[in-house]
């Protein structure tokens, strides 16, 4: 059965991008989030958007009022009772998660793929909370997601193959690339990147350099967009501790290891860009 109807749990940075990209792409989508205050934050995050697309002339301003027409809010769980797919989008926490997918199996029609944006927690332990893990899978956008175009597609031990075709196709209809990964921690894209921030972390915790200079090397002289420690006060640097911790925790492995300094800053509460302050100072 095809894809028609999606609800997106969680109206947050990332969940509001996936209705976004959803709706745009001609899918009828329910954007829910037990919070009201988040929802029309995010509803009215998603229209600033589009408004913003329009004014630069990327959408046209009846692809703006299309989009809109199939996007609905919802602050009720039960509404995905009609629903082909659910994406769920809510914070990074196991038992929040597993809750939300307890509950999404009783609700949601016996044909209906559950998806999770999860950036780190293994898609078969979340299974693992349904009747129907044949039917769960990973979908890790990338953030921002209107503008990024990969979609990690991980597959848990027991996703189907005909769940995981349903998700590539559809990635292809959201016009983003699928990349296909077995669940092992930190995926692909976390397995590579967070090292590499941990390691610049390190590089600075030892006085070789200082964030600024360690952030030039790796703009200037390895191409990147932006240095590792920009990058990881952009992510977050509670997330970028979270995941080494799985990392680490999952492998066993000692390279894992955490920074000692990532940890103190953590500790301190300097969290990057959203706390105004981790690498650097935010205004
Ligand atoms: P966020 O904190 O911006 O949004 C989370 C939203 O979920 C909040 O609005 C909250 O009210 C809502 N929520 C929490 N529990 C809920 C529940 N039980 N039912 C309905 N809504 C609930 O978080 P963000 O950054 O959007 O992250 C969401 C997920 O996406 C996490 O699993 C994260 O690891 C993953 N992710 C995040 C990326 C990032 O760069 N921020 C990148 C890729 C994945």
């Amino acid at each position: 059965m095809g894809i028609k109807k999606v609800m997106v749990i969680g109206a947050g940075q990332m969940g509001s991008g996936i209705a976004q990209v959803c709706a745009q792409s001609g899918y009828e989508v329910l954007l829910n989030d037990m919070n009201e205050e988040a929802l029309n934050k995010g509803l009215k995050n998603i229209e600033k958007l589009l408004t913003r697309a329009v004014d630069k002339e990327r959408i046209t301003s009846e692809d703006k009022e299309n989009t809109l027409s199939r996007l609905t809010g919802s602050t009720d769980l039960s509404d995905a009772s009609d629903c082909d797919l659910v994406i769920e989008a809510v914070v990074e926490n196991m038992d929040v998660k597993t809750d939300v997918f307890r509950k999404l199996d009783e609700i949601t029609p016996a044909h209906a793929i559950l998806a999770s944006n999860t950036s780190s927690l293994p898609i078969t332990e979340i299974a693992a909370a349904t009747n129907r893990p044949e039917q769960v899978i990973g979908m890790h956008f990338m953030n921002p997601v209107p503008v990024m175009k990969l979609v990690e597609i991980i597959r848990g031990l027991q996703t189907s193959d005909q769940t995981y075709e349903s998700i590539k196709e559809m990635t292809n209809q959201l016009s983003k690339t699928p990349v296909e990964v077995n669940d092992y921690p930190g995926f692909v894209s976390n397995r590579i990147l967070m090292p590499m921030i941990n390691e610049a972390i390190y590089t600075v915790y030892e006085g070789v350099a200082t964030p600024e200079d360690v952030d030039t090397v790796m703009k200037l002289g390895m191409n990147h967009p932006m240095g590792p420690l920009t990058l990881a006060d952009f992510i977050g640097l509670d997330t970028c501790l979270y995941i080494m911790e799985v990392l680490y925790e999952g492998f066993g492995d000692s390279k894992y290891r955490p920074c000692p300094l990532l940890r103190k800053y953590v500790k301190a509460g300097w969290l990057g860009k959203k706390s105004g302050r981790g690498f650097y100072v935010y205004e």
